[in-house]
């Protein structure tokens, strides 16, 4: 109710807003302490995609088993299974040409690749916006609801647009518009649009960039460029006269969510909070008056903000990816805006971690949290897989990480019988098939054994090579794990 009346006021209330700009007080380009950096994907280097995609940094351990898992399941995933060797001759590598690529070594034979730099094989375009996801224009399931989706029906204003400030006007415009900077006489600023703040700054490393370059970058729109999806006008408003407005924008950037950025500040009145109208100016939207004169010019109310509920919460990075299943763990969540109040102060939204896996969401309350950190104890009935992590508060989810919840590895007993080893145990997975078995299998010597039968808690294999005191290696998907072979002791006993 008060929400639409706010809307109904808003042409007429506005007019008396003609507050001088008092800018400066954060120079452009804006923090880049939350979300994504505003670069480009091929700007991203290795340590960053594993800072989203998991694991320790390749270059230091050669066994980072999640992206070694997280590849080798693709193994089975095409028909034929996918060669485990390039056997195209073309790069980059696709699940169609097969995976290492053999290039040719300077004594004779060949060697493999570097294939620990992820940019060897995802090269030049954004994988991420060629998924099925943003083809569907579900951006909200990997961004976080820091932004809306096109077309799931949220609320978009109908009012003329007026961003003329001598009338008035205080509807943003997609870039800004330049006025003389009051600082500093003879030099001009970007206010009223999104450019006041979200600049360039290409000597930063990575660069930053402008939004038309963080945009086209994502090949979004580029349907011409192999893989391609979508269309200028999923964020271009190409019905108005003026070519482009925020209408267009706003398909993603709606009011709810726009007016819900805001993050936890050096301010000392509310420290370990987000308070939005009481937080340090430029760390956000909502967060002081001077943030809403950055979109709204003439702006002159205060800043409280009747759309400002859940603010969007953004995960930077997880205490640890892999987690062991039946084993209850400590996950440490670092990122922002994991709490917060209302403008007035009077509703404090918590947190609550939801892990998603086949369309079941388990919900977790974190024993302890600050705007910055969540820390959750997931429990030792969570069963092994792949889960989507997110932070949510109240309906206002963050963008997306992954929790891979491993089995315990366990060889119990590997008994020897004439040349029969029987391996017990935990997480040896499925039978390996035809295409994986030089990767996966039963080891001793080096040698690999011939498997009998195999299930998730029992193999049977035989090899001339087993003896009494050797170690025997399983080799599974989610890593290797070893036990020492014993005879089997008389029968009958
Ligand atoms: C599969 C997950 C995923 C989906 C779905 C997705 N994105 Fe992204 N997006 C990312 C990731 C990861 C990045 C950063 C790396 C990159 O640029 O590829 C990114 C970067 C961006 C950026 C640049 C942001 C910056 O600060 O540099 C924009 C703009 C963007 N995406 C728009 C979209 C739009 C529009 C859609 C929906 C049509 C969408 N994305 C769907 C994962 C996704
Ligand atoms: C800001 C976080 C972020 C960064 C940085 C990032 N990714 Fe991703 N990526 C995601 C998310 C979220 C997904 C979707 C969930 C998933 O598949 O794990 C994804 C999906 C993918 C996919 C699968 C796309 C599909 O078809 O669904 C590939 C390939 C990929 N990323 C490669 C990379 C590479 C290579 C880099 C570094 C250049 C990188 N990513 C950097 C978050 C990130
Ligand atoms: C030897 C080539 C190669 C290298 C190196 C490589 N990838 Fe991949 N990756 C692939 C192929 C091929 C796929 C299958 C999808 C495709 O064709 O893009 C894939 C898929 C993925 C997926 C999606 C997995 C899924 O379940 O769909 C992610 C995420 C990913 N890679 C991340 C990375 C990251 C992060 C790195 C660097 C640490 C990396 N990759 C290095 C070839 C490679
Ligand atoms: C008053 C300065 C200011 C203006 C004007 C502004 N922003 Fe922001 N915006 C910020 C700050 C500060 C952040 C937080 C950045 C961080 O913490 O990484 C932010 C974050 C965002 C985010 C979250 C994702 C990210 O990259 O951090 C989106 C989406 C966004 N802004 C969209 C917009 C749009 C669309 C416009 C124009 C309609 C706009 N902003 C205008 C200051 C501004
Ligand atoms: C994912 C959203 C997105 C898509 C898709 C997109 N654009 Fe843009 N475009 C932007 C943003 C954001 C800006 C910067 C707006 C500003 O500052 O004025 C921009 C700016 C522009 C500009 C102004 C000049 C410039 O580069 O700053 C032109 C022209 C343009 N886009 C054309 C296109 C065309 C043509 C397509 C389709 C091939 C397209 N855009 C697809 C988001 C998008
Ligand atoms: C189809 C959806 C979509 C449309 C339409 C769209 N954007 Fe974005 N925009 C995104 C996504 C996704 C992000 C990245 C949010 C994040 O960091 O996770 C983004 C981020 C931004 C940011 C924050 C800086 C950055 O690059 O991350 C600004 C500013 C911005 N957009 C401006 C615009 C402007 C101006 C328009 C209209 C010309 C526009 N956007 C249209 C999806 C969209
Ligand atoms: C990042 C840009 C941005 C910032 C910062 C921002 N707004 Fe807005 N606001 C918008 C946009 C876009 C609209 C929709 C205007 C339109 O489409 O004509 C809007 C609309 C409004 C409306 C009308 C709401 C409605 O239902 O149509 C009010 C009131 C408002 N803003 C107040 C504020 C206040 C107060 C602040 C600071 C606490 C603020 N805004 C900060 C972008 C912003």
């Amino acid at each position: 109710m008060k929400k639409n009346l706010i809307r109904l006021l808003l042409p007429t209330t506005l007019v008396m807003g003609m507050a001088t700009v008092l800018w400066a007080a954060v120079p452009p380009p804006v923090v880049q302490n939350n979300f994504i950096y505003d670069t480009k994907f091929a700007s991203f280097a290795v340590p960053d995609c594993l800072g989203c995609h998991g694991g320790t940094d390749p270059a230091q351990d050669k066994q980072n088993a999640v992206l070694v898992t997280l590849h080798h399941n693709l193994i089975n995933t095409t028909v034929p299974a996918v060669s485990c060797y390039n056997t195209a001759a073309v790069t980059p590598t696709t699940l169609a040409t097969g995976c290492h690529v053999l290039i040719p070594a300077p004594g004779g034979g060949f060697t493999f690749q570097d294939f620990r730099n992820c940019l060897n094989c995802h090269t030049g375009q954004s994988p991420h916006h060629m998924s099925t996801y943003a083809a569907n224009q579900d951006c909200v399931h990997c961004h976080g609801k820091a932004i809306d989706n096109p077309n799931d029906g949220h609320y978009i204003p109908t009012y003329a647009i007026n961003t003329d400030s001598t009338k008035g006007g205080v509807t943003p415009a997609p870039h800004g518009r330049s006025i003389p900077d009051p600082a500093n006489p003879g030099q001009t600023i970007i206010t009223q649009g999104c450019a006041a703040c979200h600049q360039a700054n290409t000597a930063a490393v990575p660069p930053i960039y402008g939004n038309n370059d963080t945009h086209h970058g994502t090949n979004i729109g580029s349907v011409l460029a192999p893989g391609g999806v979508g269309q200028c006008s999923w964020c271009h408003d190409t019905t108005s006269s003026s070519g482009s407005s925020i209408r267009g924008c706003e398909s993603c950037h709606g009011v709810r969510s726009l007016h819900n950025i805001s993050f936890d500040t050096t301010n000392a009145n509310n420290l370990g909070v987000v308070v939005p109208g009481n937080e340090d100016p430029g760390f956000g939207h909502v967060g002081a008056n001077w943030d809403c004169q950055g979109c709204h010019s003439s702006w002159n109310g205060t800043a409280v903000n009747p759309e400002t509920a859940a603010t969007n919460p953004s995960i930077g990075s997880l205490s640890t990816t892999v987690v062991t299943a039946n084993t209850a763990t400590q996950l440490i969540i670092n990122g922002g805006s994991f709490t917060n109040t209302d403008p007035l102060g009077t509703t404090t939204y918590k947190p609550v971690v939801t892990l998603i896996k086949d369309g079941n969401t388990v919900t977790l309350t974190p024993f302890s949290f600050t705007s910055s950190e969540v820390k959750v104890l997931l429990p030792a009935t969570l069963q092994q897989g792949i889960y989507e992590l997110r932070v949510d508060k109240s309906g206002t989810f963050s963008n997306l990480t992954k929790l891979i919840v491993a089995p315990r590895l366990t060889v119990n007993t590997a008994v020897l019988s004439a040349s029969t080893l029987t391996i017990t145990g935990v997480g040896f997975g499925s039978t390996p098939t035809a295409q994986t078995q030089a990767l996966l299998g039963v080891f001793v010597d080096a040698a690999q054994a011939t498997v009998v039968s195999w299930s998730d808690t029992k193999i049977v294999a035989t090899s001339p090579a087993f003896a009494a005191g050797k170690t025997a290696t399983v080799k599974t998907l989610y890593g290797p794990v070893a036990g020492t072979i014993f005879n089997a002791g008389p029968k009958g006993k």
